[in-house]
């Protein structure tokens, strides 16, 4: 009799937690469909702000930023053949550091360093400074790099995934990965290289992951059950696209950086260069671009958009406030805006759960294991679908 009354018990006990996980996905399934339009009014606001305002916000910055000396540092600068990737490669080159330009288009890489390499003569030593190739819109391409480097079984000490893309007003287009152009170059492939380089970052911690990341995260909405906006619940635009990528990237930073441990000495940080004028706005109509061109006073150039990366890599005490922001339990990772002071991302980006669903995601989409940082931290080798 006792045992029957308990079983009912525990009926009821698993009738109350299934409709505890209903109620939760209903919960989920209500936030899921679209940014508050608070939020998005507030995201908005902010980054017109930001545009009005980051030259004074920013005036106490020296231009170019003054670098510590950086000779011990192996550094990798993605996308850094133009606009903001560029200027962090060759401060960090005149720093002192060993930097790998990895890059899509290698001649173009090549003829630059010739171009610093004459600059820079009588100044001081040769820069220490060499290219790689890959490709972000190809998982293979970042697998293929990944592996080269950690073969050559040295340390990483920084990270810097800066290539992006923003393709204004153009279709909806897709790698050969089958992925949405902006979600794969601006969230999975950077996912997928800051992960498969743990084993060299550790051999180089305390060392550093830094995502140039974009205020127009605060206006992005991730579904995870739509990464590539084909479901046709959201209207895809390029807005949306960019949008969606920085703050999946920001989602997943957060769990990154939860997930490796304080004994790791692995910083994972995300920055904001402001609005900066570069070949970003390539695609832009004329008439805009011409626009862009008219308001120098308010748009950084690119020296200026390379401080906060470049503060992110070298100042001393970012790596003390990440390891802060981690025993606080603090929901998202170290996010630092244009004039090098942290900033505090959108509201949507501390939603932890999302955050998780996100990390899972997009482990599943560049083809790793869920426990991959855990294992690779164990030195043990972890399979990637992509690559071999
Ligand atoms: N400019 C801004 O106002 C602004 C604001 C916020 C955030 N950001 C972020 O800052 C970062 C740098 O942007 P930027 O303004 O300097 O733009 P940019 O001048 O267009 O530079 C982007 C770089 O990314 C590279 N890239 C693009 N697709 C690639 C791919 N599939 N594989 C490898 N590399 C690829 C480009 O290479 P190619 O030269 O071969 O095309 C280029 O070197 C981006 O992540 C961007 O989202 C920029």
């Amino acid at each position: 009799m006792a045992r029957t009354s308990s079983s009912s018990g525990e009926v009821e006990e698993e009738k109350g937690k299934e409709e505890e996980k209903k109620q939760l996905k209903q919960n989920q399934k209500q936030k899921k469909e679209a940014l508050g339009w608070i939020e998005w009014l507030r995201g908005w606001v902010y980054l017109i702000y930001e545009m009005l305002f980051q030259r004074i916000i920013a005036s106490h910055l020296q231009n170019p930023l003054p670098l510590p000396p950086a000779n011990d540092l192996s550094c990798i600068v993605t996308g850094s053949t133009s606009g903001i990737g560029r200027e962090i490669a060759r401060q960090l080159a005149e720093a002192g550091a060993h930097v790998v330009m990895a890059v899509r288009n290698t001649k173009a890489a090549h003829e630059l360093i010739q171009k610093w390499q004459t600059e820079w003569s009588g100044i001081g030593l040769p820069l220490n400074i060499e290219v790689m190739e890959l490709d972000l819109l190809s998982l293979d391409s970042v697998a293929r790099f990944a592996e080269a480097w950690n073969a050559r079984m040295g340390p990483l000490h920084v990270l810097i995934n800066n290539a992006g893309i923003f393709s204004i007003g153009e279709p909806q287009k897709f790698s050969k990965d089958k992925y949405e152009a902006h979600m794969q170059v601006n969230h999975l492939a950077p996912a997928l290289l800051s992960i498969l380089l743990l084993p060299s970052l550790l051999k180089g911690s305390p060392s550093r992951i830094i995502n140039l990341n974009s205020i127009m995260h605060y206006v992005g909405f991730v579904d995870v059950e739509d990464m590539n906006v084909v479901s046709g619940k959201r209207k895809y635009t390029s807005l949306v696209g960019y949008s969606s990528s920085k703050l999946a990237q920001v989602m997943f930073s957060s769990v990154l950086h939860k997930r490796l441990p304080a004994e790791a000495t692995i910083s994972v940080l995300c920055v904001s260069p402001g609005i900066v004028q570069t070949n970003v706005a390539r695609d832009l109509p004329k008439i805009v671009q011409a626009a862009y061109h008219l308001i120098p006073y308010f748009i950084f150039n690119a020296q200026e958009g390379s401080r906060s990366a470049l503060f992110a890599a070298t100042d001393p005490q970012v790596p003390e406030y990440c390891e802060l922001l981690k025993a606080d339990e603090w929901p998202v990772c170290a996010f630092l805006s244009h004039d090098c002071r942290p900033t505090n991302p959108s509201e949507e980006a501390h939603n932890i759960e999302t955050s998780y669903q996100v990390w899972e995601k997009t482990l599943e989409m560049i083809g790793l294991p869920s426990d991959a940082v855990e294992r690779l931290l164990q030195g043990e080798e972890v399979k990637c679908r992509y690559g071999a």
